[in-house]
């Protein structure tokens, strides 16, 4: 039998985004504040490792009774989406899009987590953007949980550290997928899962400052998102025949800095413990490698009676990841570390790094394809990959972007030699089609955009949409269904 060249005819082709980071409105239409909304912007030469992220009970505090007014909170405010969302819809129309992966904001419909009632504006908004979506022929892919916990959560329940988030997430996912079952037919339950080790705030609404044991609260939380993941799973497919639901890791391939055994089993341990959450999530029960892992740590993952067999009887039909670098792993303590990235690793020779110091390997996304699907033999999404750059608005208004056009072609490729891999990729969603308000540093100038959307990291512009020259290479890439690139 001969392989495969080239992408399927129904390849997905799209962008990806998140509510916090592309809508604004933040206290428009019912909305409830979510952890998103908590987040200060800190300029880069104020910055200290972990502080744009991760936030104390004392700053939710001192942000409630109004003490940080004077601070700028860019995940309030977005790009306008709320406002703006058939101008956007139209331009990805012109791209070509299949897809439009989008979240929905958990506060909008259930203001503060567990309210009685769910928020029929809030409804209404996400209503309008999957029709407006549906008129040029676009799927929207929908990620319920992308960082936006409602902060109602939080404060009773130290958001995901208590199981009662589990029935509030049920409740509202079950909520949706009623309202748009003849909508959305792809979803995603919670971005990221892995970035709960990370940034437990980010990921969770938990804020960490309140445990006695960081790394038990930390995989406690999981469990509630791994029950709660398959839950919805279940949910999904009674109420939307046919829908497709999957779970959306941060892959990190760990490579071995050297041929050294010790790096190699080193690299071994730092890939079991990202591909943990997929190994839960796609197979349906916890490996065991992580029992060692939480004896070792102290840690005590408390499971409710049936807790496994819902694991493992709702297991989701799709893997989705985003993919942004590759990790080089040493098992010296003194290896030159990596710079930029919140996931750690050393300083790869071999790799070019972008402006925030990500180290950039195309190849390592033809090789963390191949891993996981000969690990799960489950169709694979790409739901985000980009670089993250600064641009420069020339006089005439043009954004000249080839370096992003040079990054995103080398992914792209290397997709395709995947393919002809045997791997069942079914779809590619560039991350931050339009640009955005970074996750990790909450900076506009971080962009990873095909459109330019004229705002600085202060907030000033006009908010103004224009075409940079990927805009033009995407639209080709898509239309040619990625023989031209
Ligand atoms: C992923 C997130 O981690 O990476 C996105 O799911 C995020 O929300 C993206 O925006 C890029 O990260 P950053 O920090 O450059 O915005």
């Amino acid at each position: 039998m001969s392989a495969i060249i080239g992408f399927p005819q129904n390849f997905l082709w799209g962008g990806a985004t998140a509510a916090n980071q592309l809508e604004g409105a933040y206290n428009e239409g019912g909305k409830g504040l979510s952890s998103a909304d908590m987040v200060v912007y800190v300029p880069k030469e104020k910055r200290t490792e972990g502080h744009a992220i991760e936030i104390t009970s004392r700053q939710i505090e001192k942000i409630l009774a109004g003490e940080l007014d004077h601070e700028r909170f860019p995940k309030r405010y977005g790009i306008d989406f709320y406002h703006r969302y058939k101008e956007d819809i139209a331009l990805f129309a012109e791209l070509g899009f299949k897809v439009f992966r989008l979240s929905i904001n958990w506060a909008r419909i259930f203001p503060n987590g567990d309210d009685a009632l769910p928020n029929e504006a809030g409804l209404q908004f996400y209503d309008h953007v999957f029709d407006e979506l549906h008129k040029y022929g676009i799927e929207p892919l929908v990620t319920l949980s992308h960082y936006e916990t409602p902060l109602g959560l939080t404060h009773k329940y130290n958001g995901w550290a208590g199981r009662e988030a589990i029935g509030h997430f049920t409740r509202y996912a079950e909520t949706v997928f009623t309202r748009y079952k003849n909508k959305v037919k792809y979803w995603i339950t919670f971005n990221e899962i892995n970035m709960m080790t990370v940034s437990p705030f980010t990921a969770g609404g938990v804020v960490i400052d309140r445990a006695d044991n960081k790394l038990q609260t930390i995989y406690q939380a999981l469990h509630h998102q791994f029950v709660a993941s398959s839950l919805a799973t279940k949910l999904c497919h009674a109420i939307i025949p046919g829908a497709k639901i999957g779970c959306m890791l941060a892959r990190l391939e760990s490579y071995p800095a050297t041929c050294s055994p010790k790096d190699v089993l080193k690299a071994l341990h730092e890939n079991q413990l990202n591909l943990f959450f997929t190994d839960v999530q796609a197979r349906g029960e916890y490996p065991g490698y992580m029992e060692r892992y939480f004896a070792e740590n102290d840690i005590v993952v408390r499971k409710e009676t049936g807790d496994d067999e819902i694991l493992k009887a709702h297991t989701v039909d799709f893997i989705s990841f985003s993919y942004y670098m590759s990790l080089t792993i040493s098992a010296d303590p003194n290896g030159e570390k990596a710079e930029g990235n919140l996931f750690g690793g050393v300083k790869n020779p071999y790799l070019e790094t972008s402006d925030w110091g990500w180290q950039i390997d195309p190849t390592g996304l033809r090789i963390t394809l191949n891993h996981f699907y000969d690990r799960y033999h489950k169709p694979l999404f790409i739901v985000e990959n980009g670089l993250g750059a600064y641009d420069k608005v020339e006089e005439d208004g043009s954004v000249h972007d080839g370096y992003r056009i040079d990054y995103l072609r080398r992914h792209i490729e290397q997709m395709k030699e995947t393919i002809a891999d045997g791997v069942d990729l079914i779809g590619y969603t560039s991350w931050g089609p339009i640009d955005l308000i970074s996750m990790s540093t909450s900076e506009m100038s971080k962009r990873y955009g095909f459109i330019y959307v004229d705002q600085d990291d202060e907030g000033n512009g006009t908010l103004k949409r224009s075409k940079k020259d990927s805009f033009e290479w995407y639209k080709r890439v898509i239309a040619t269904n990625g023989e031209e690139l």
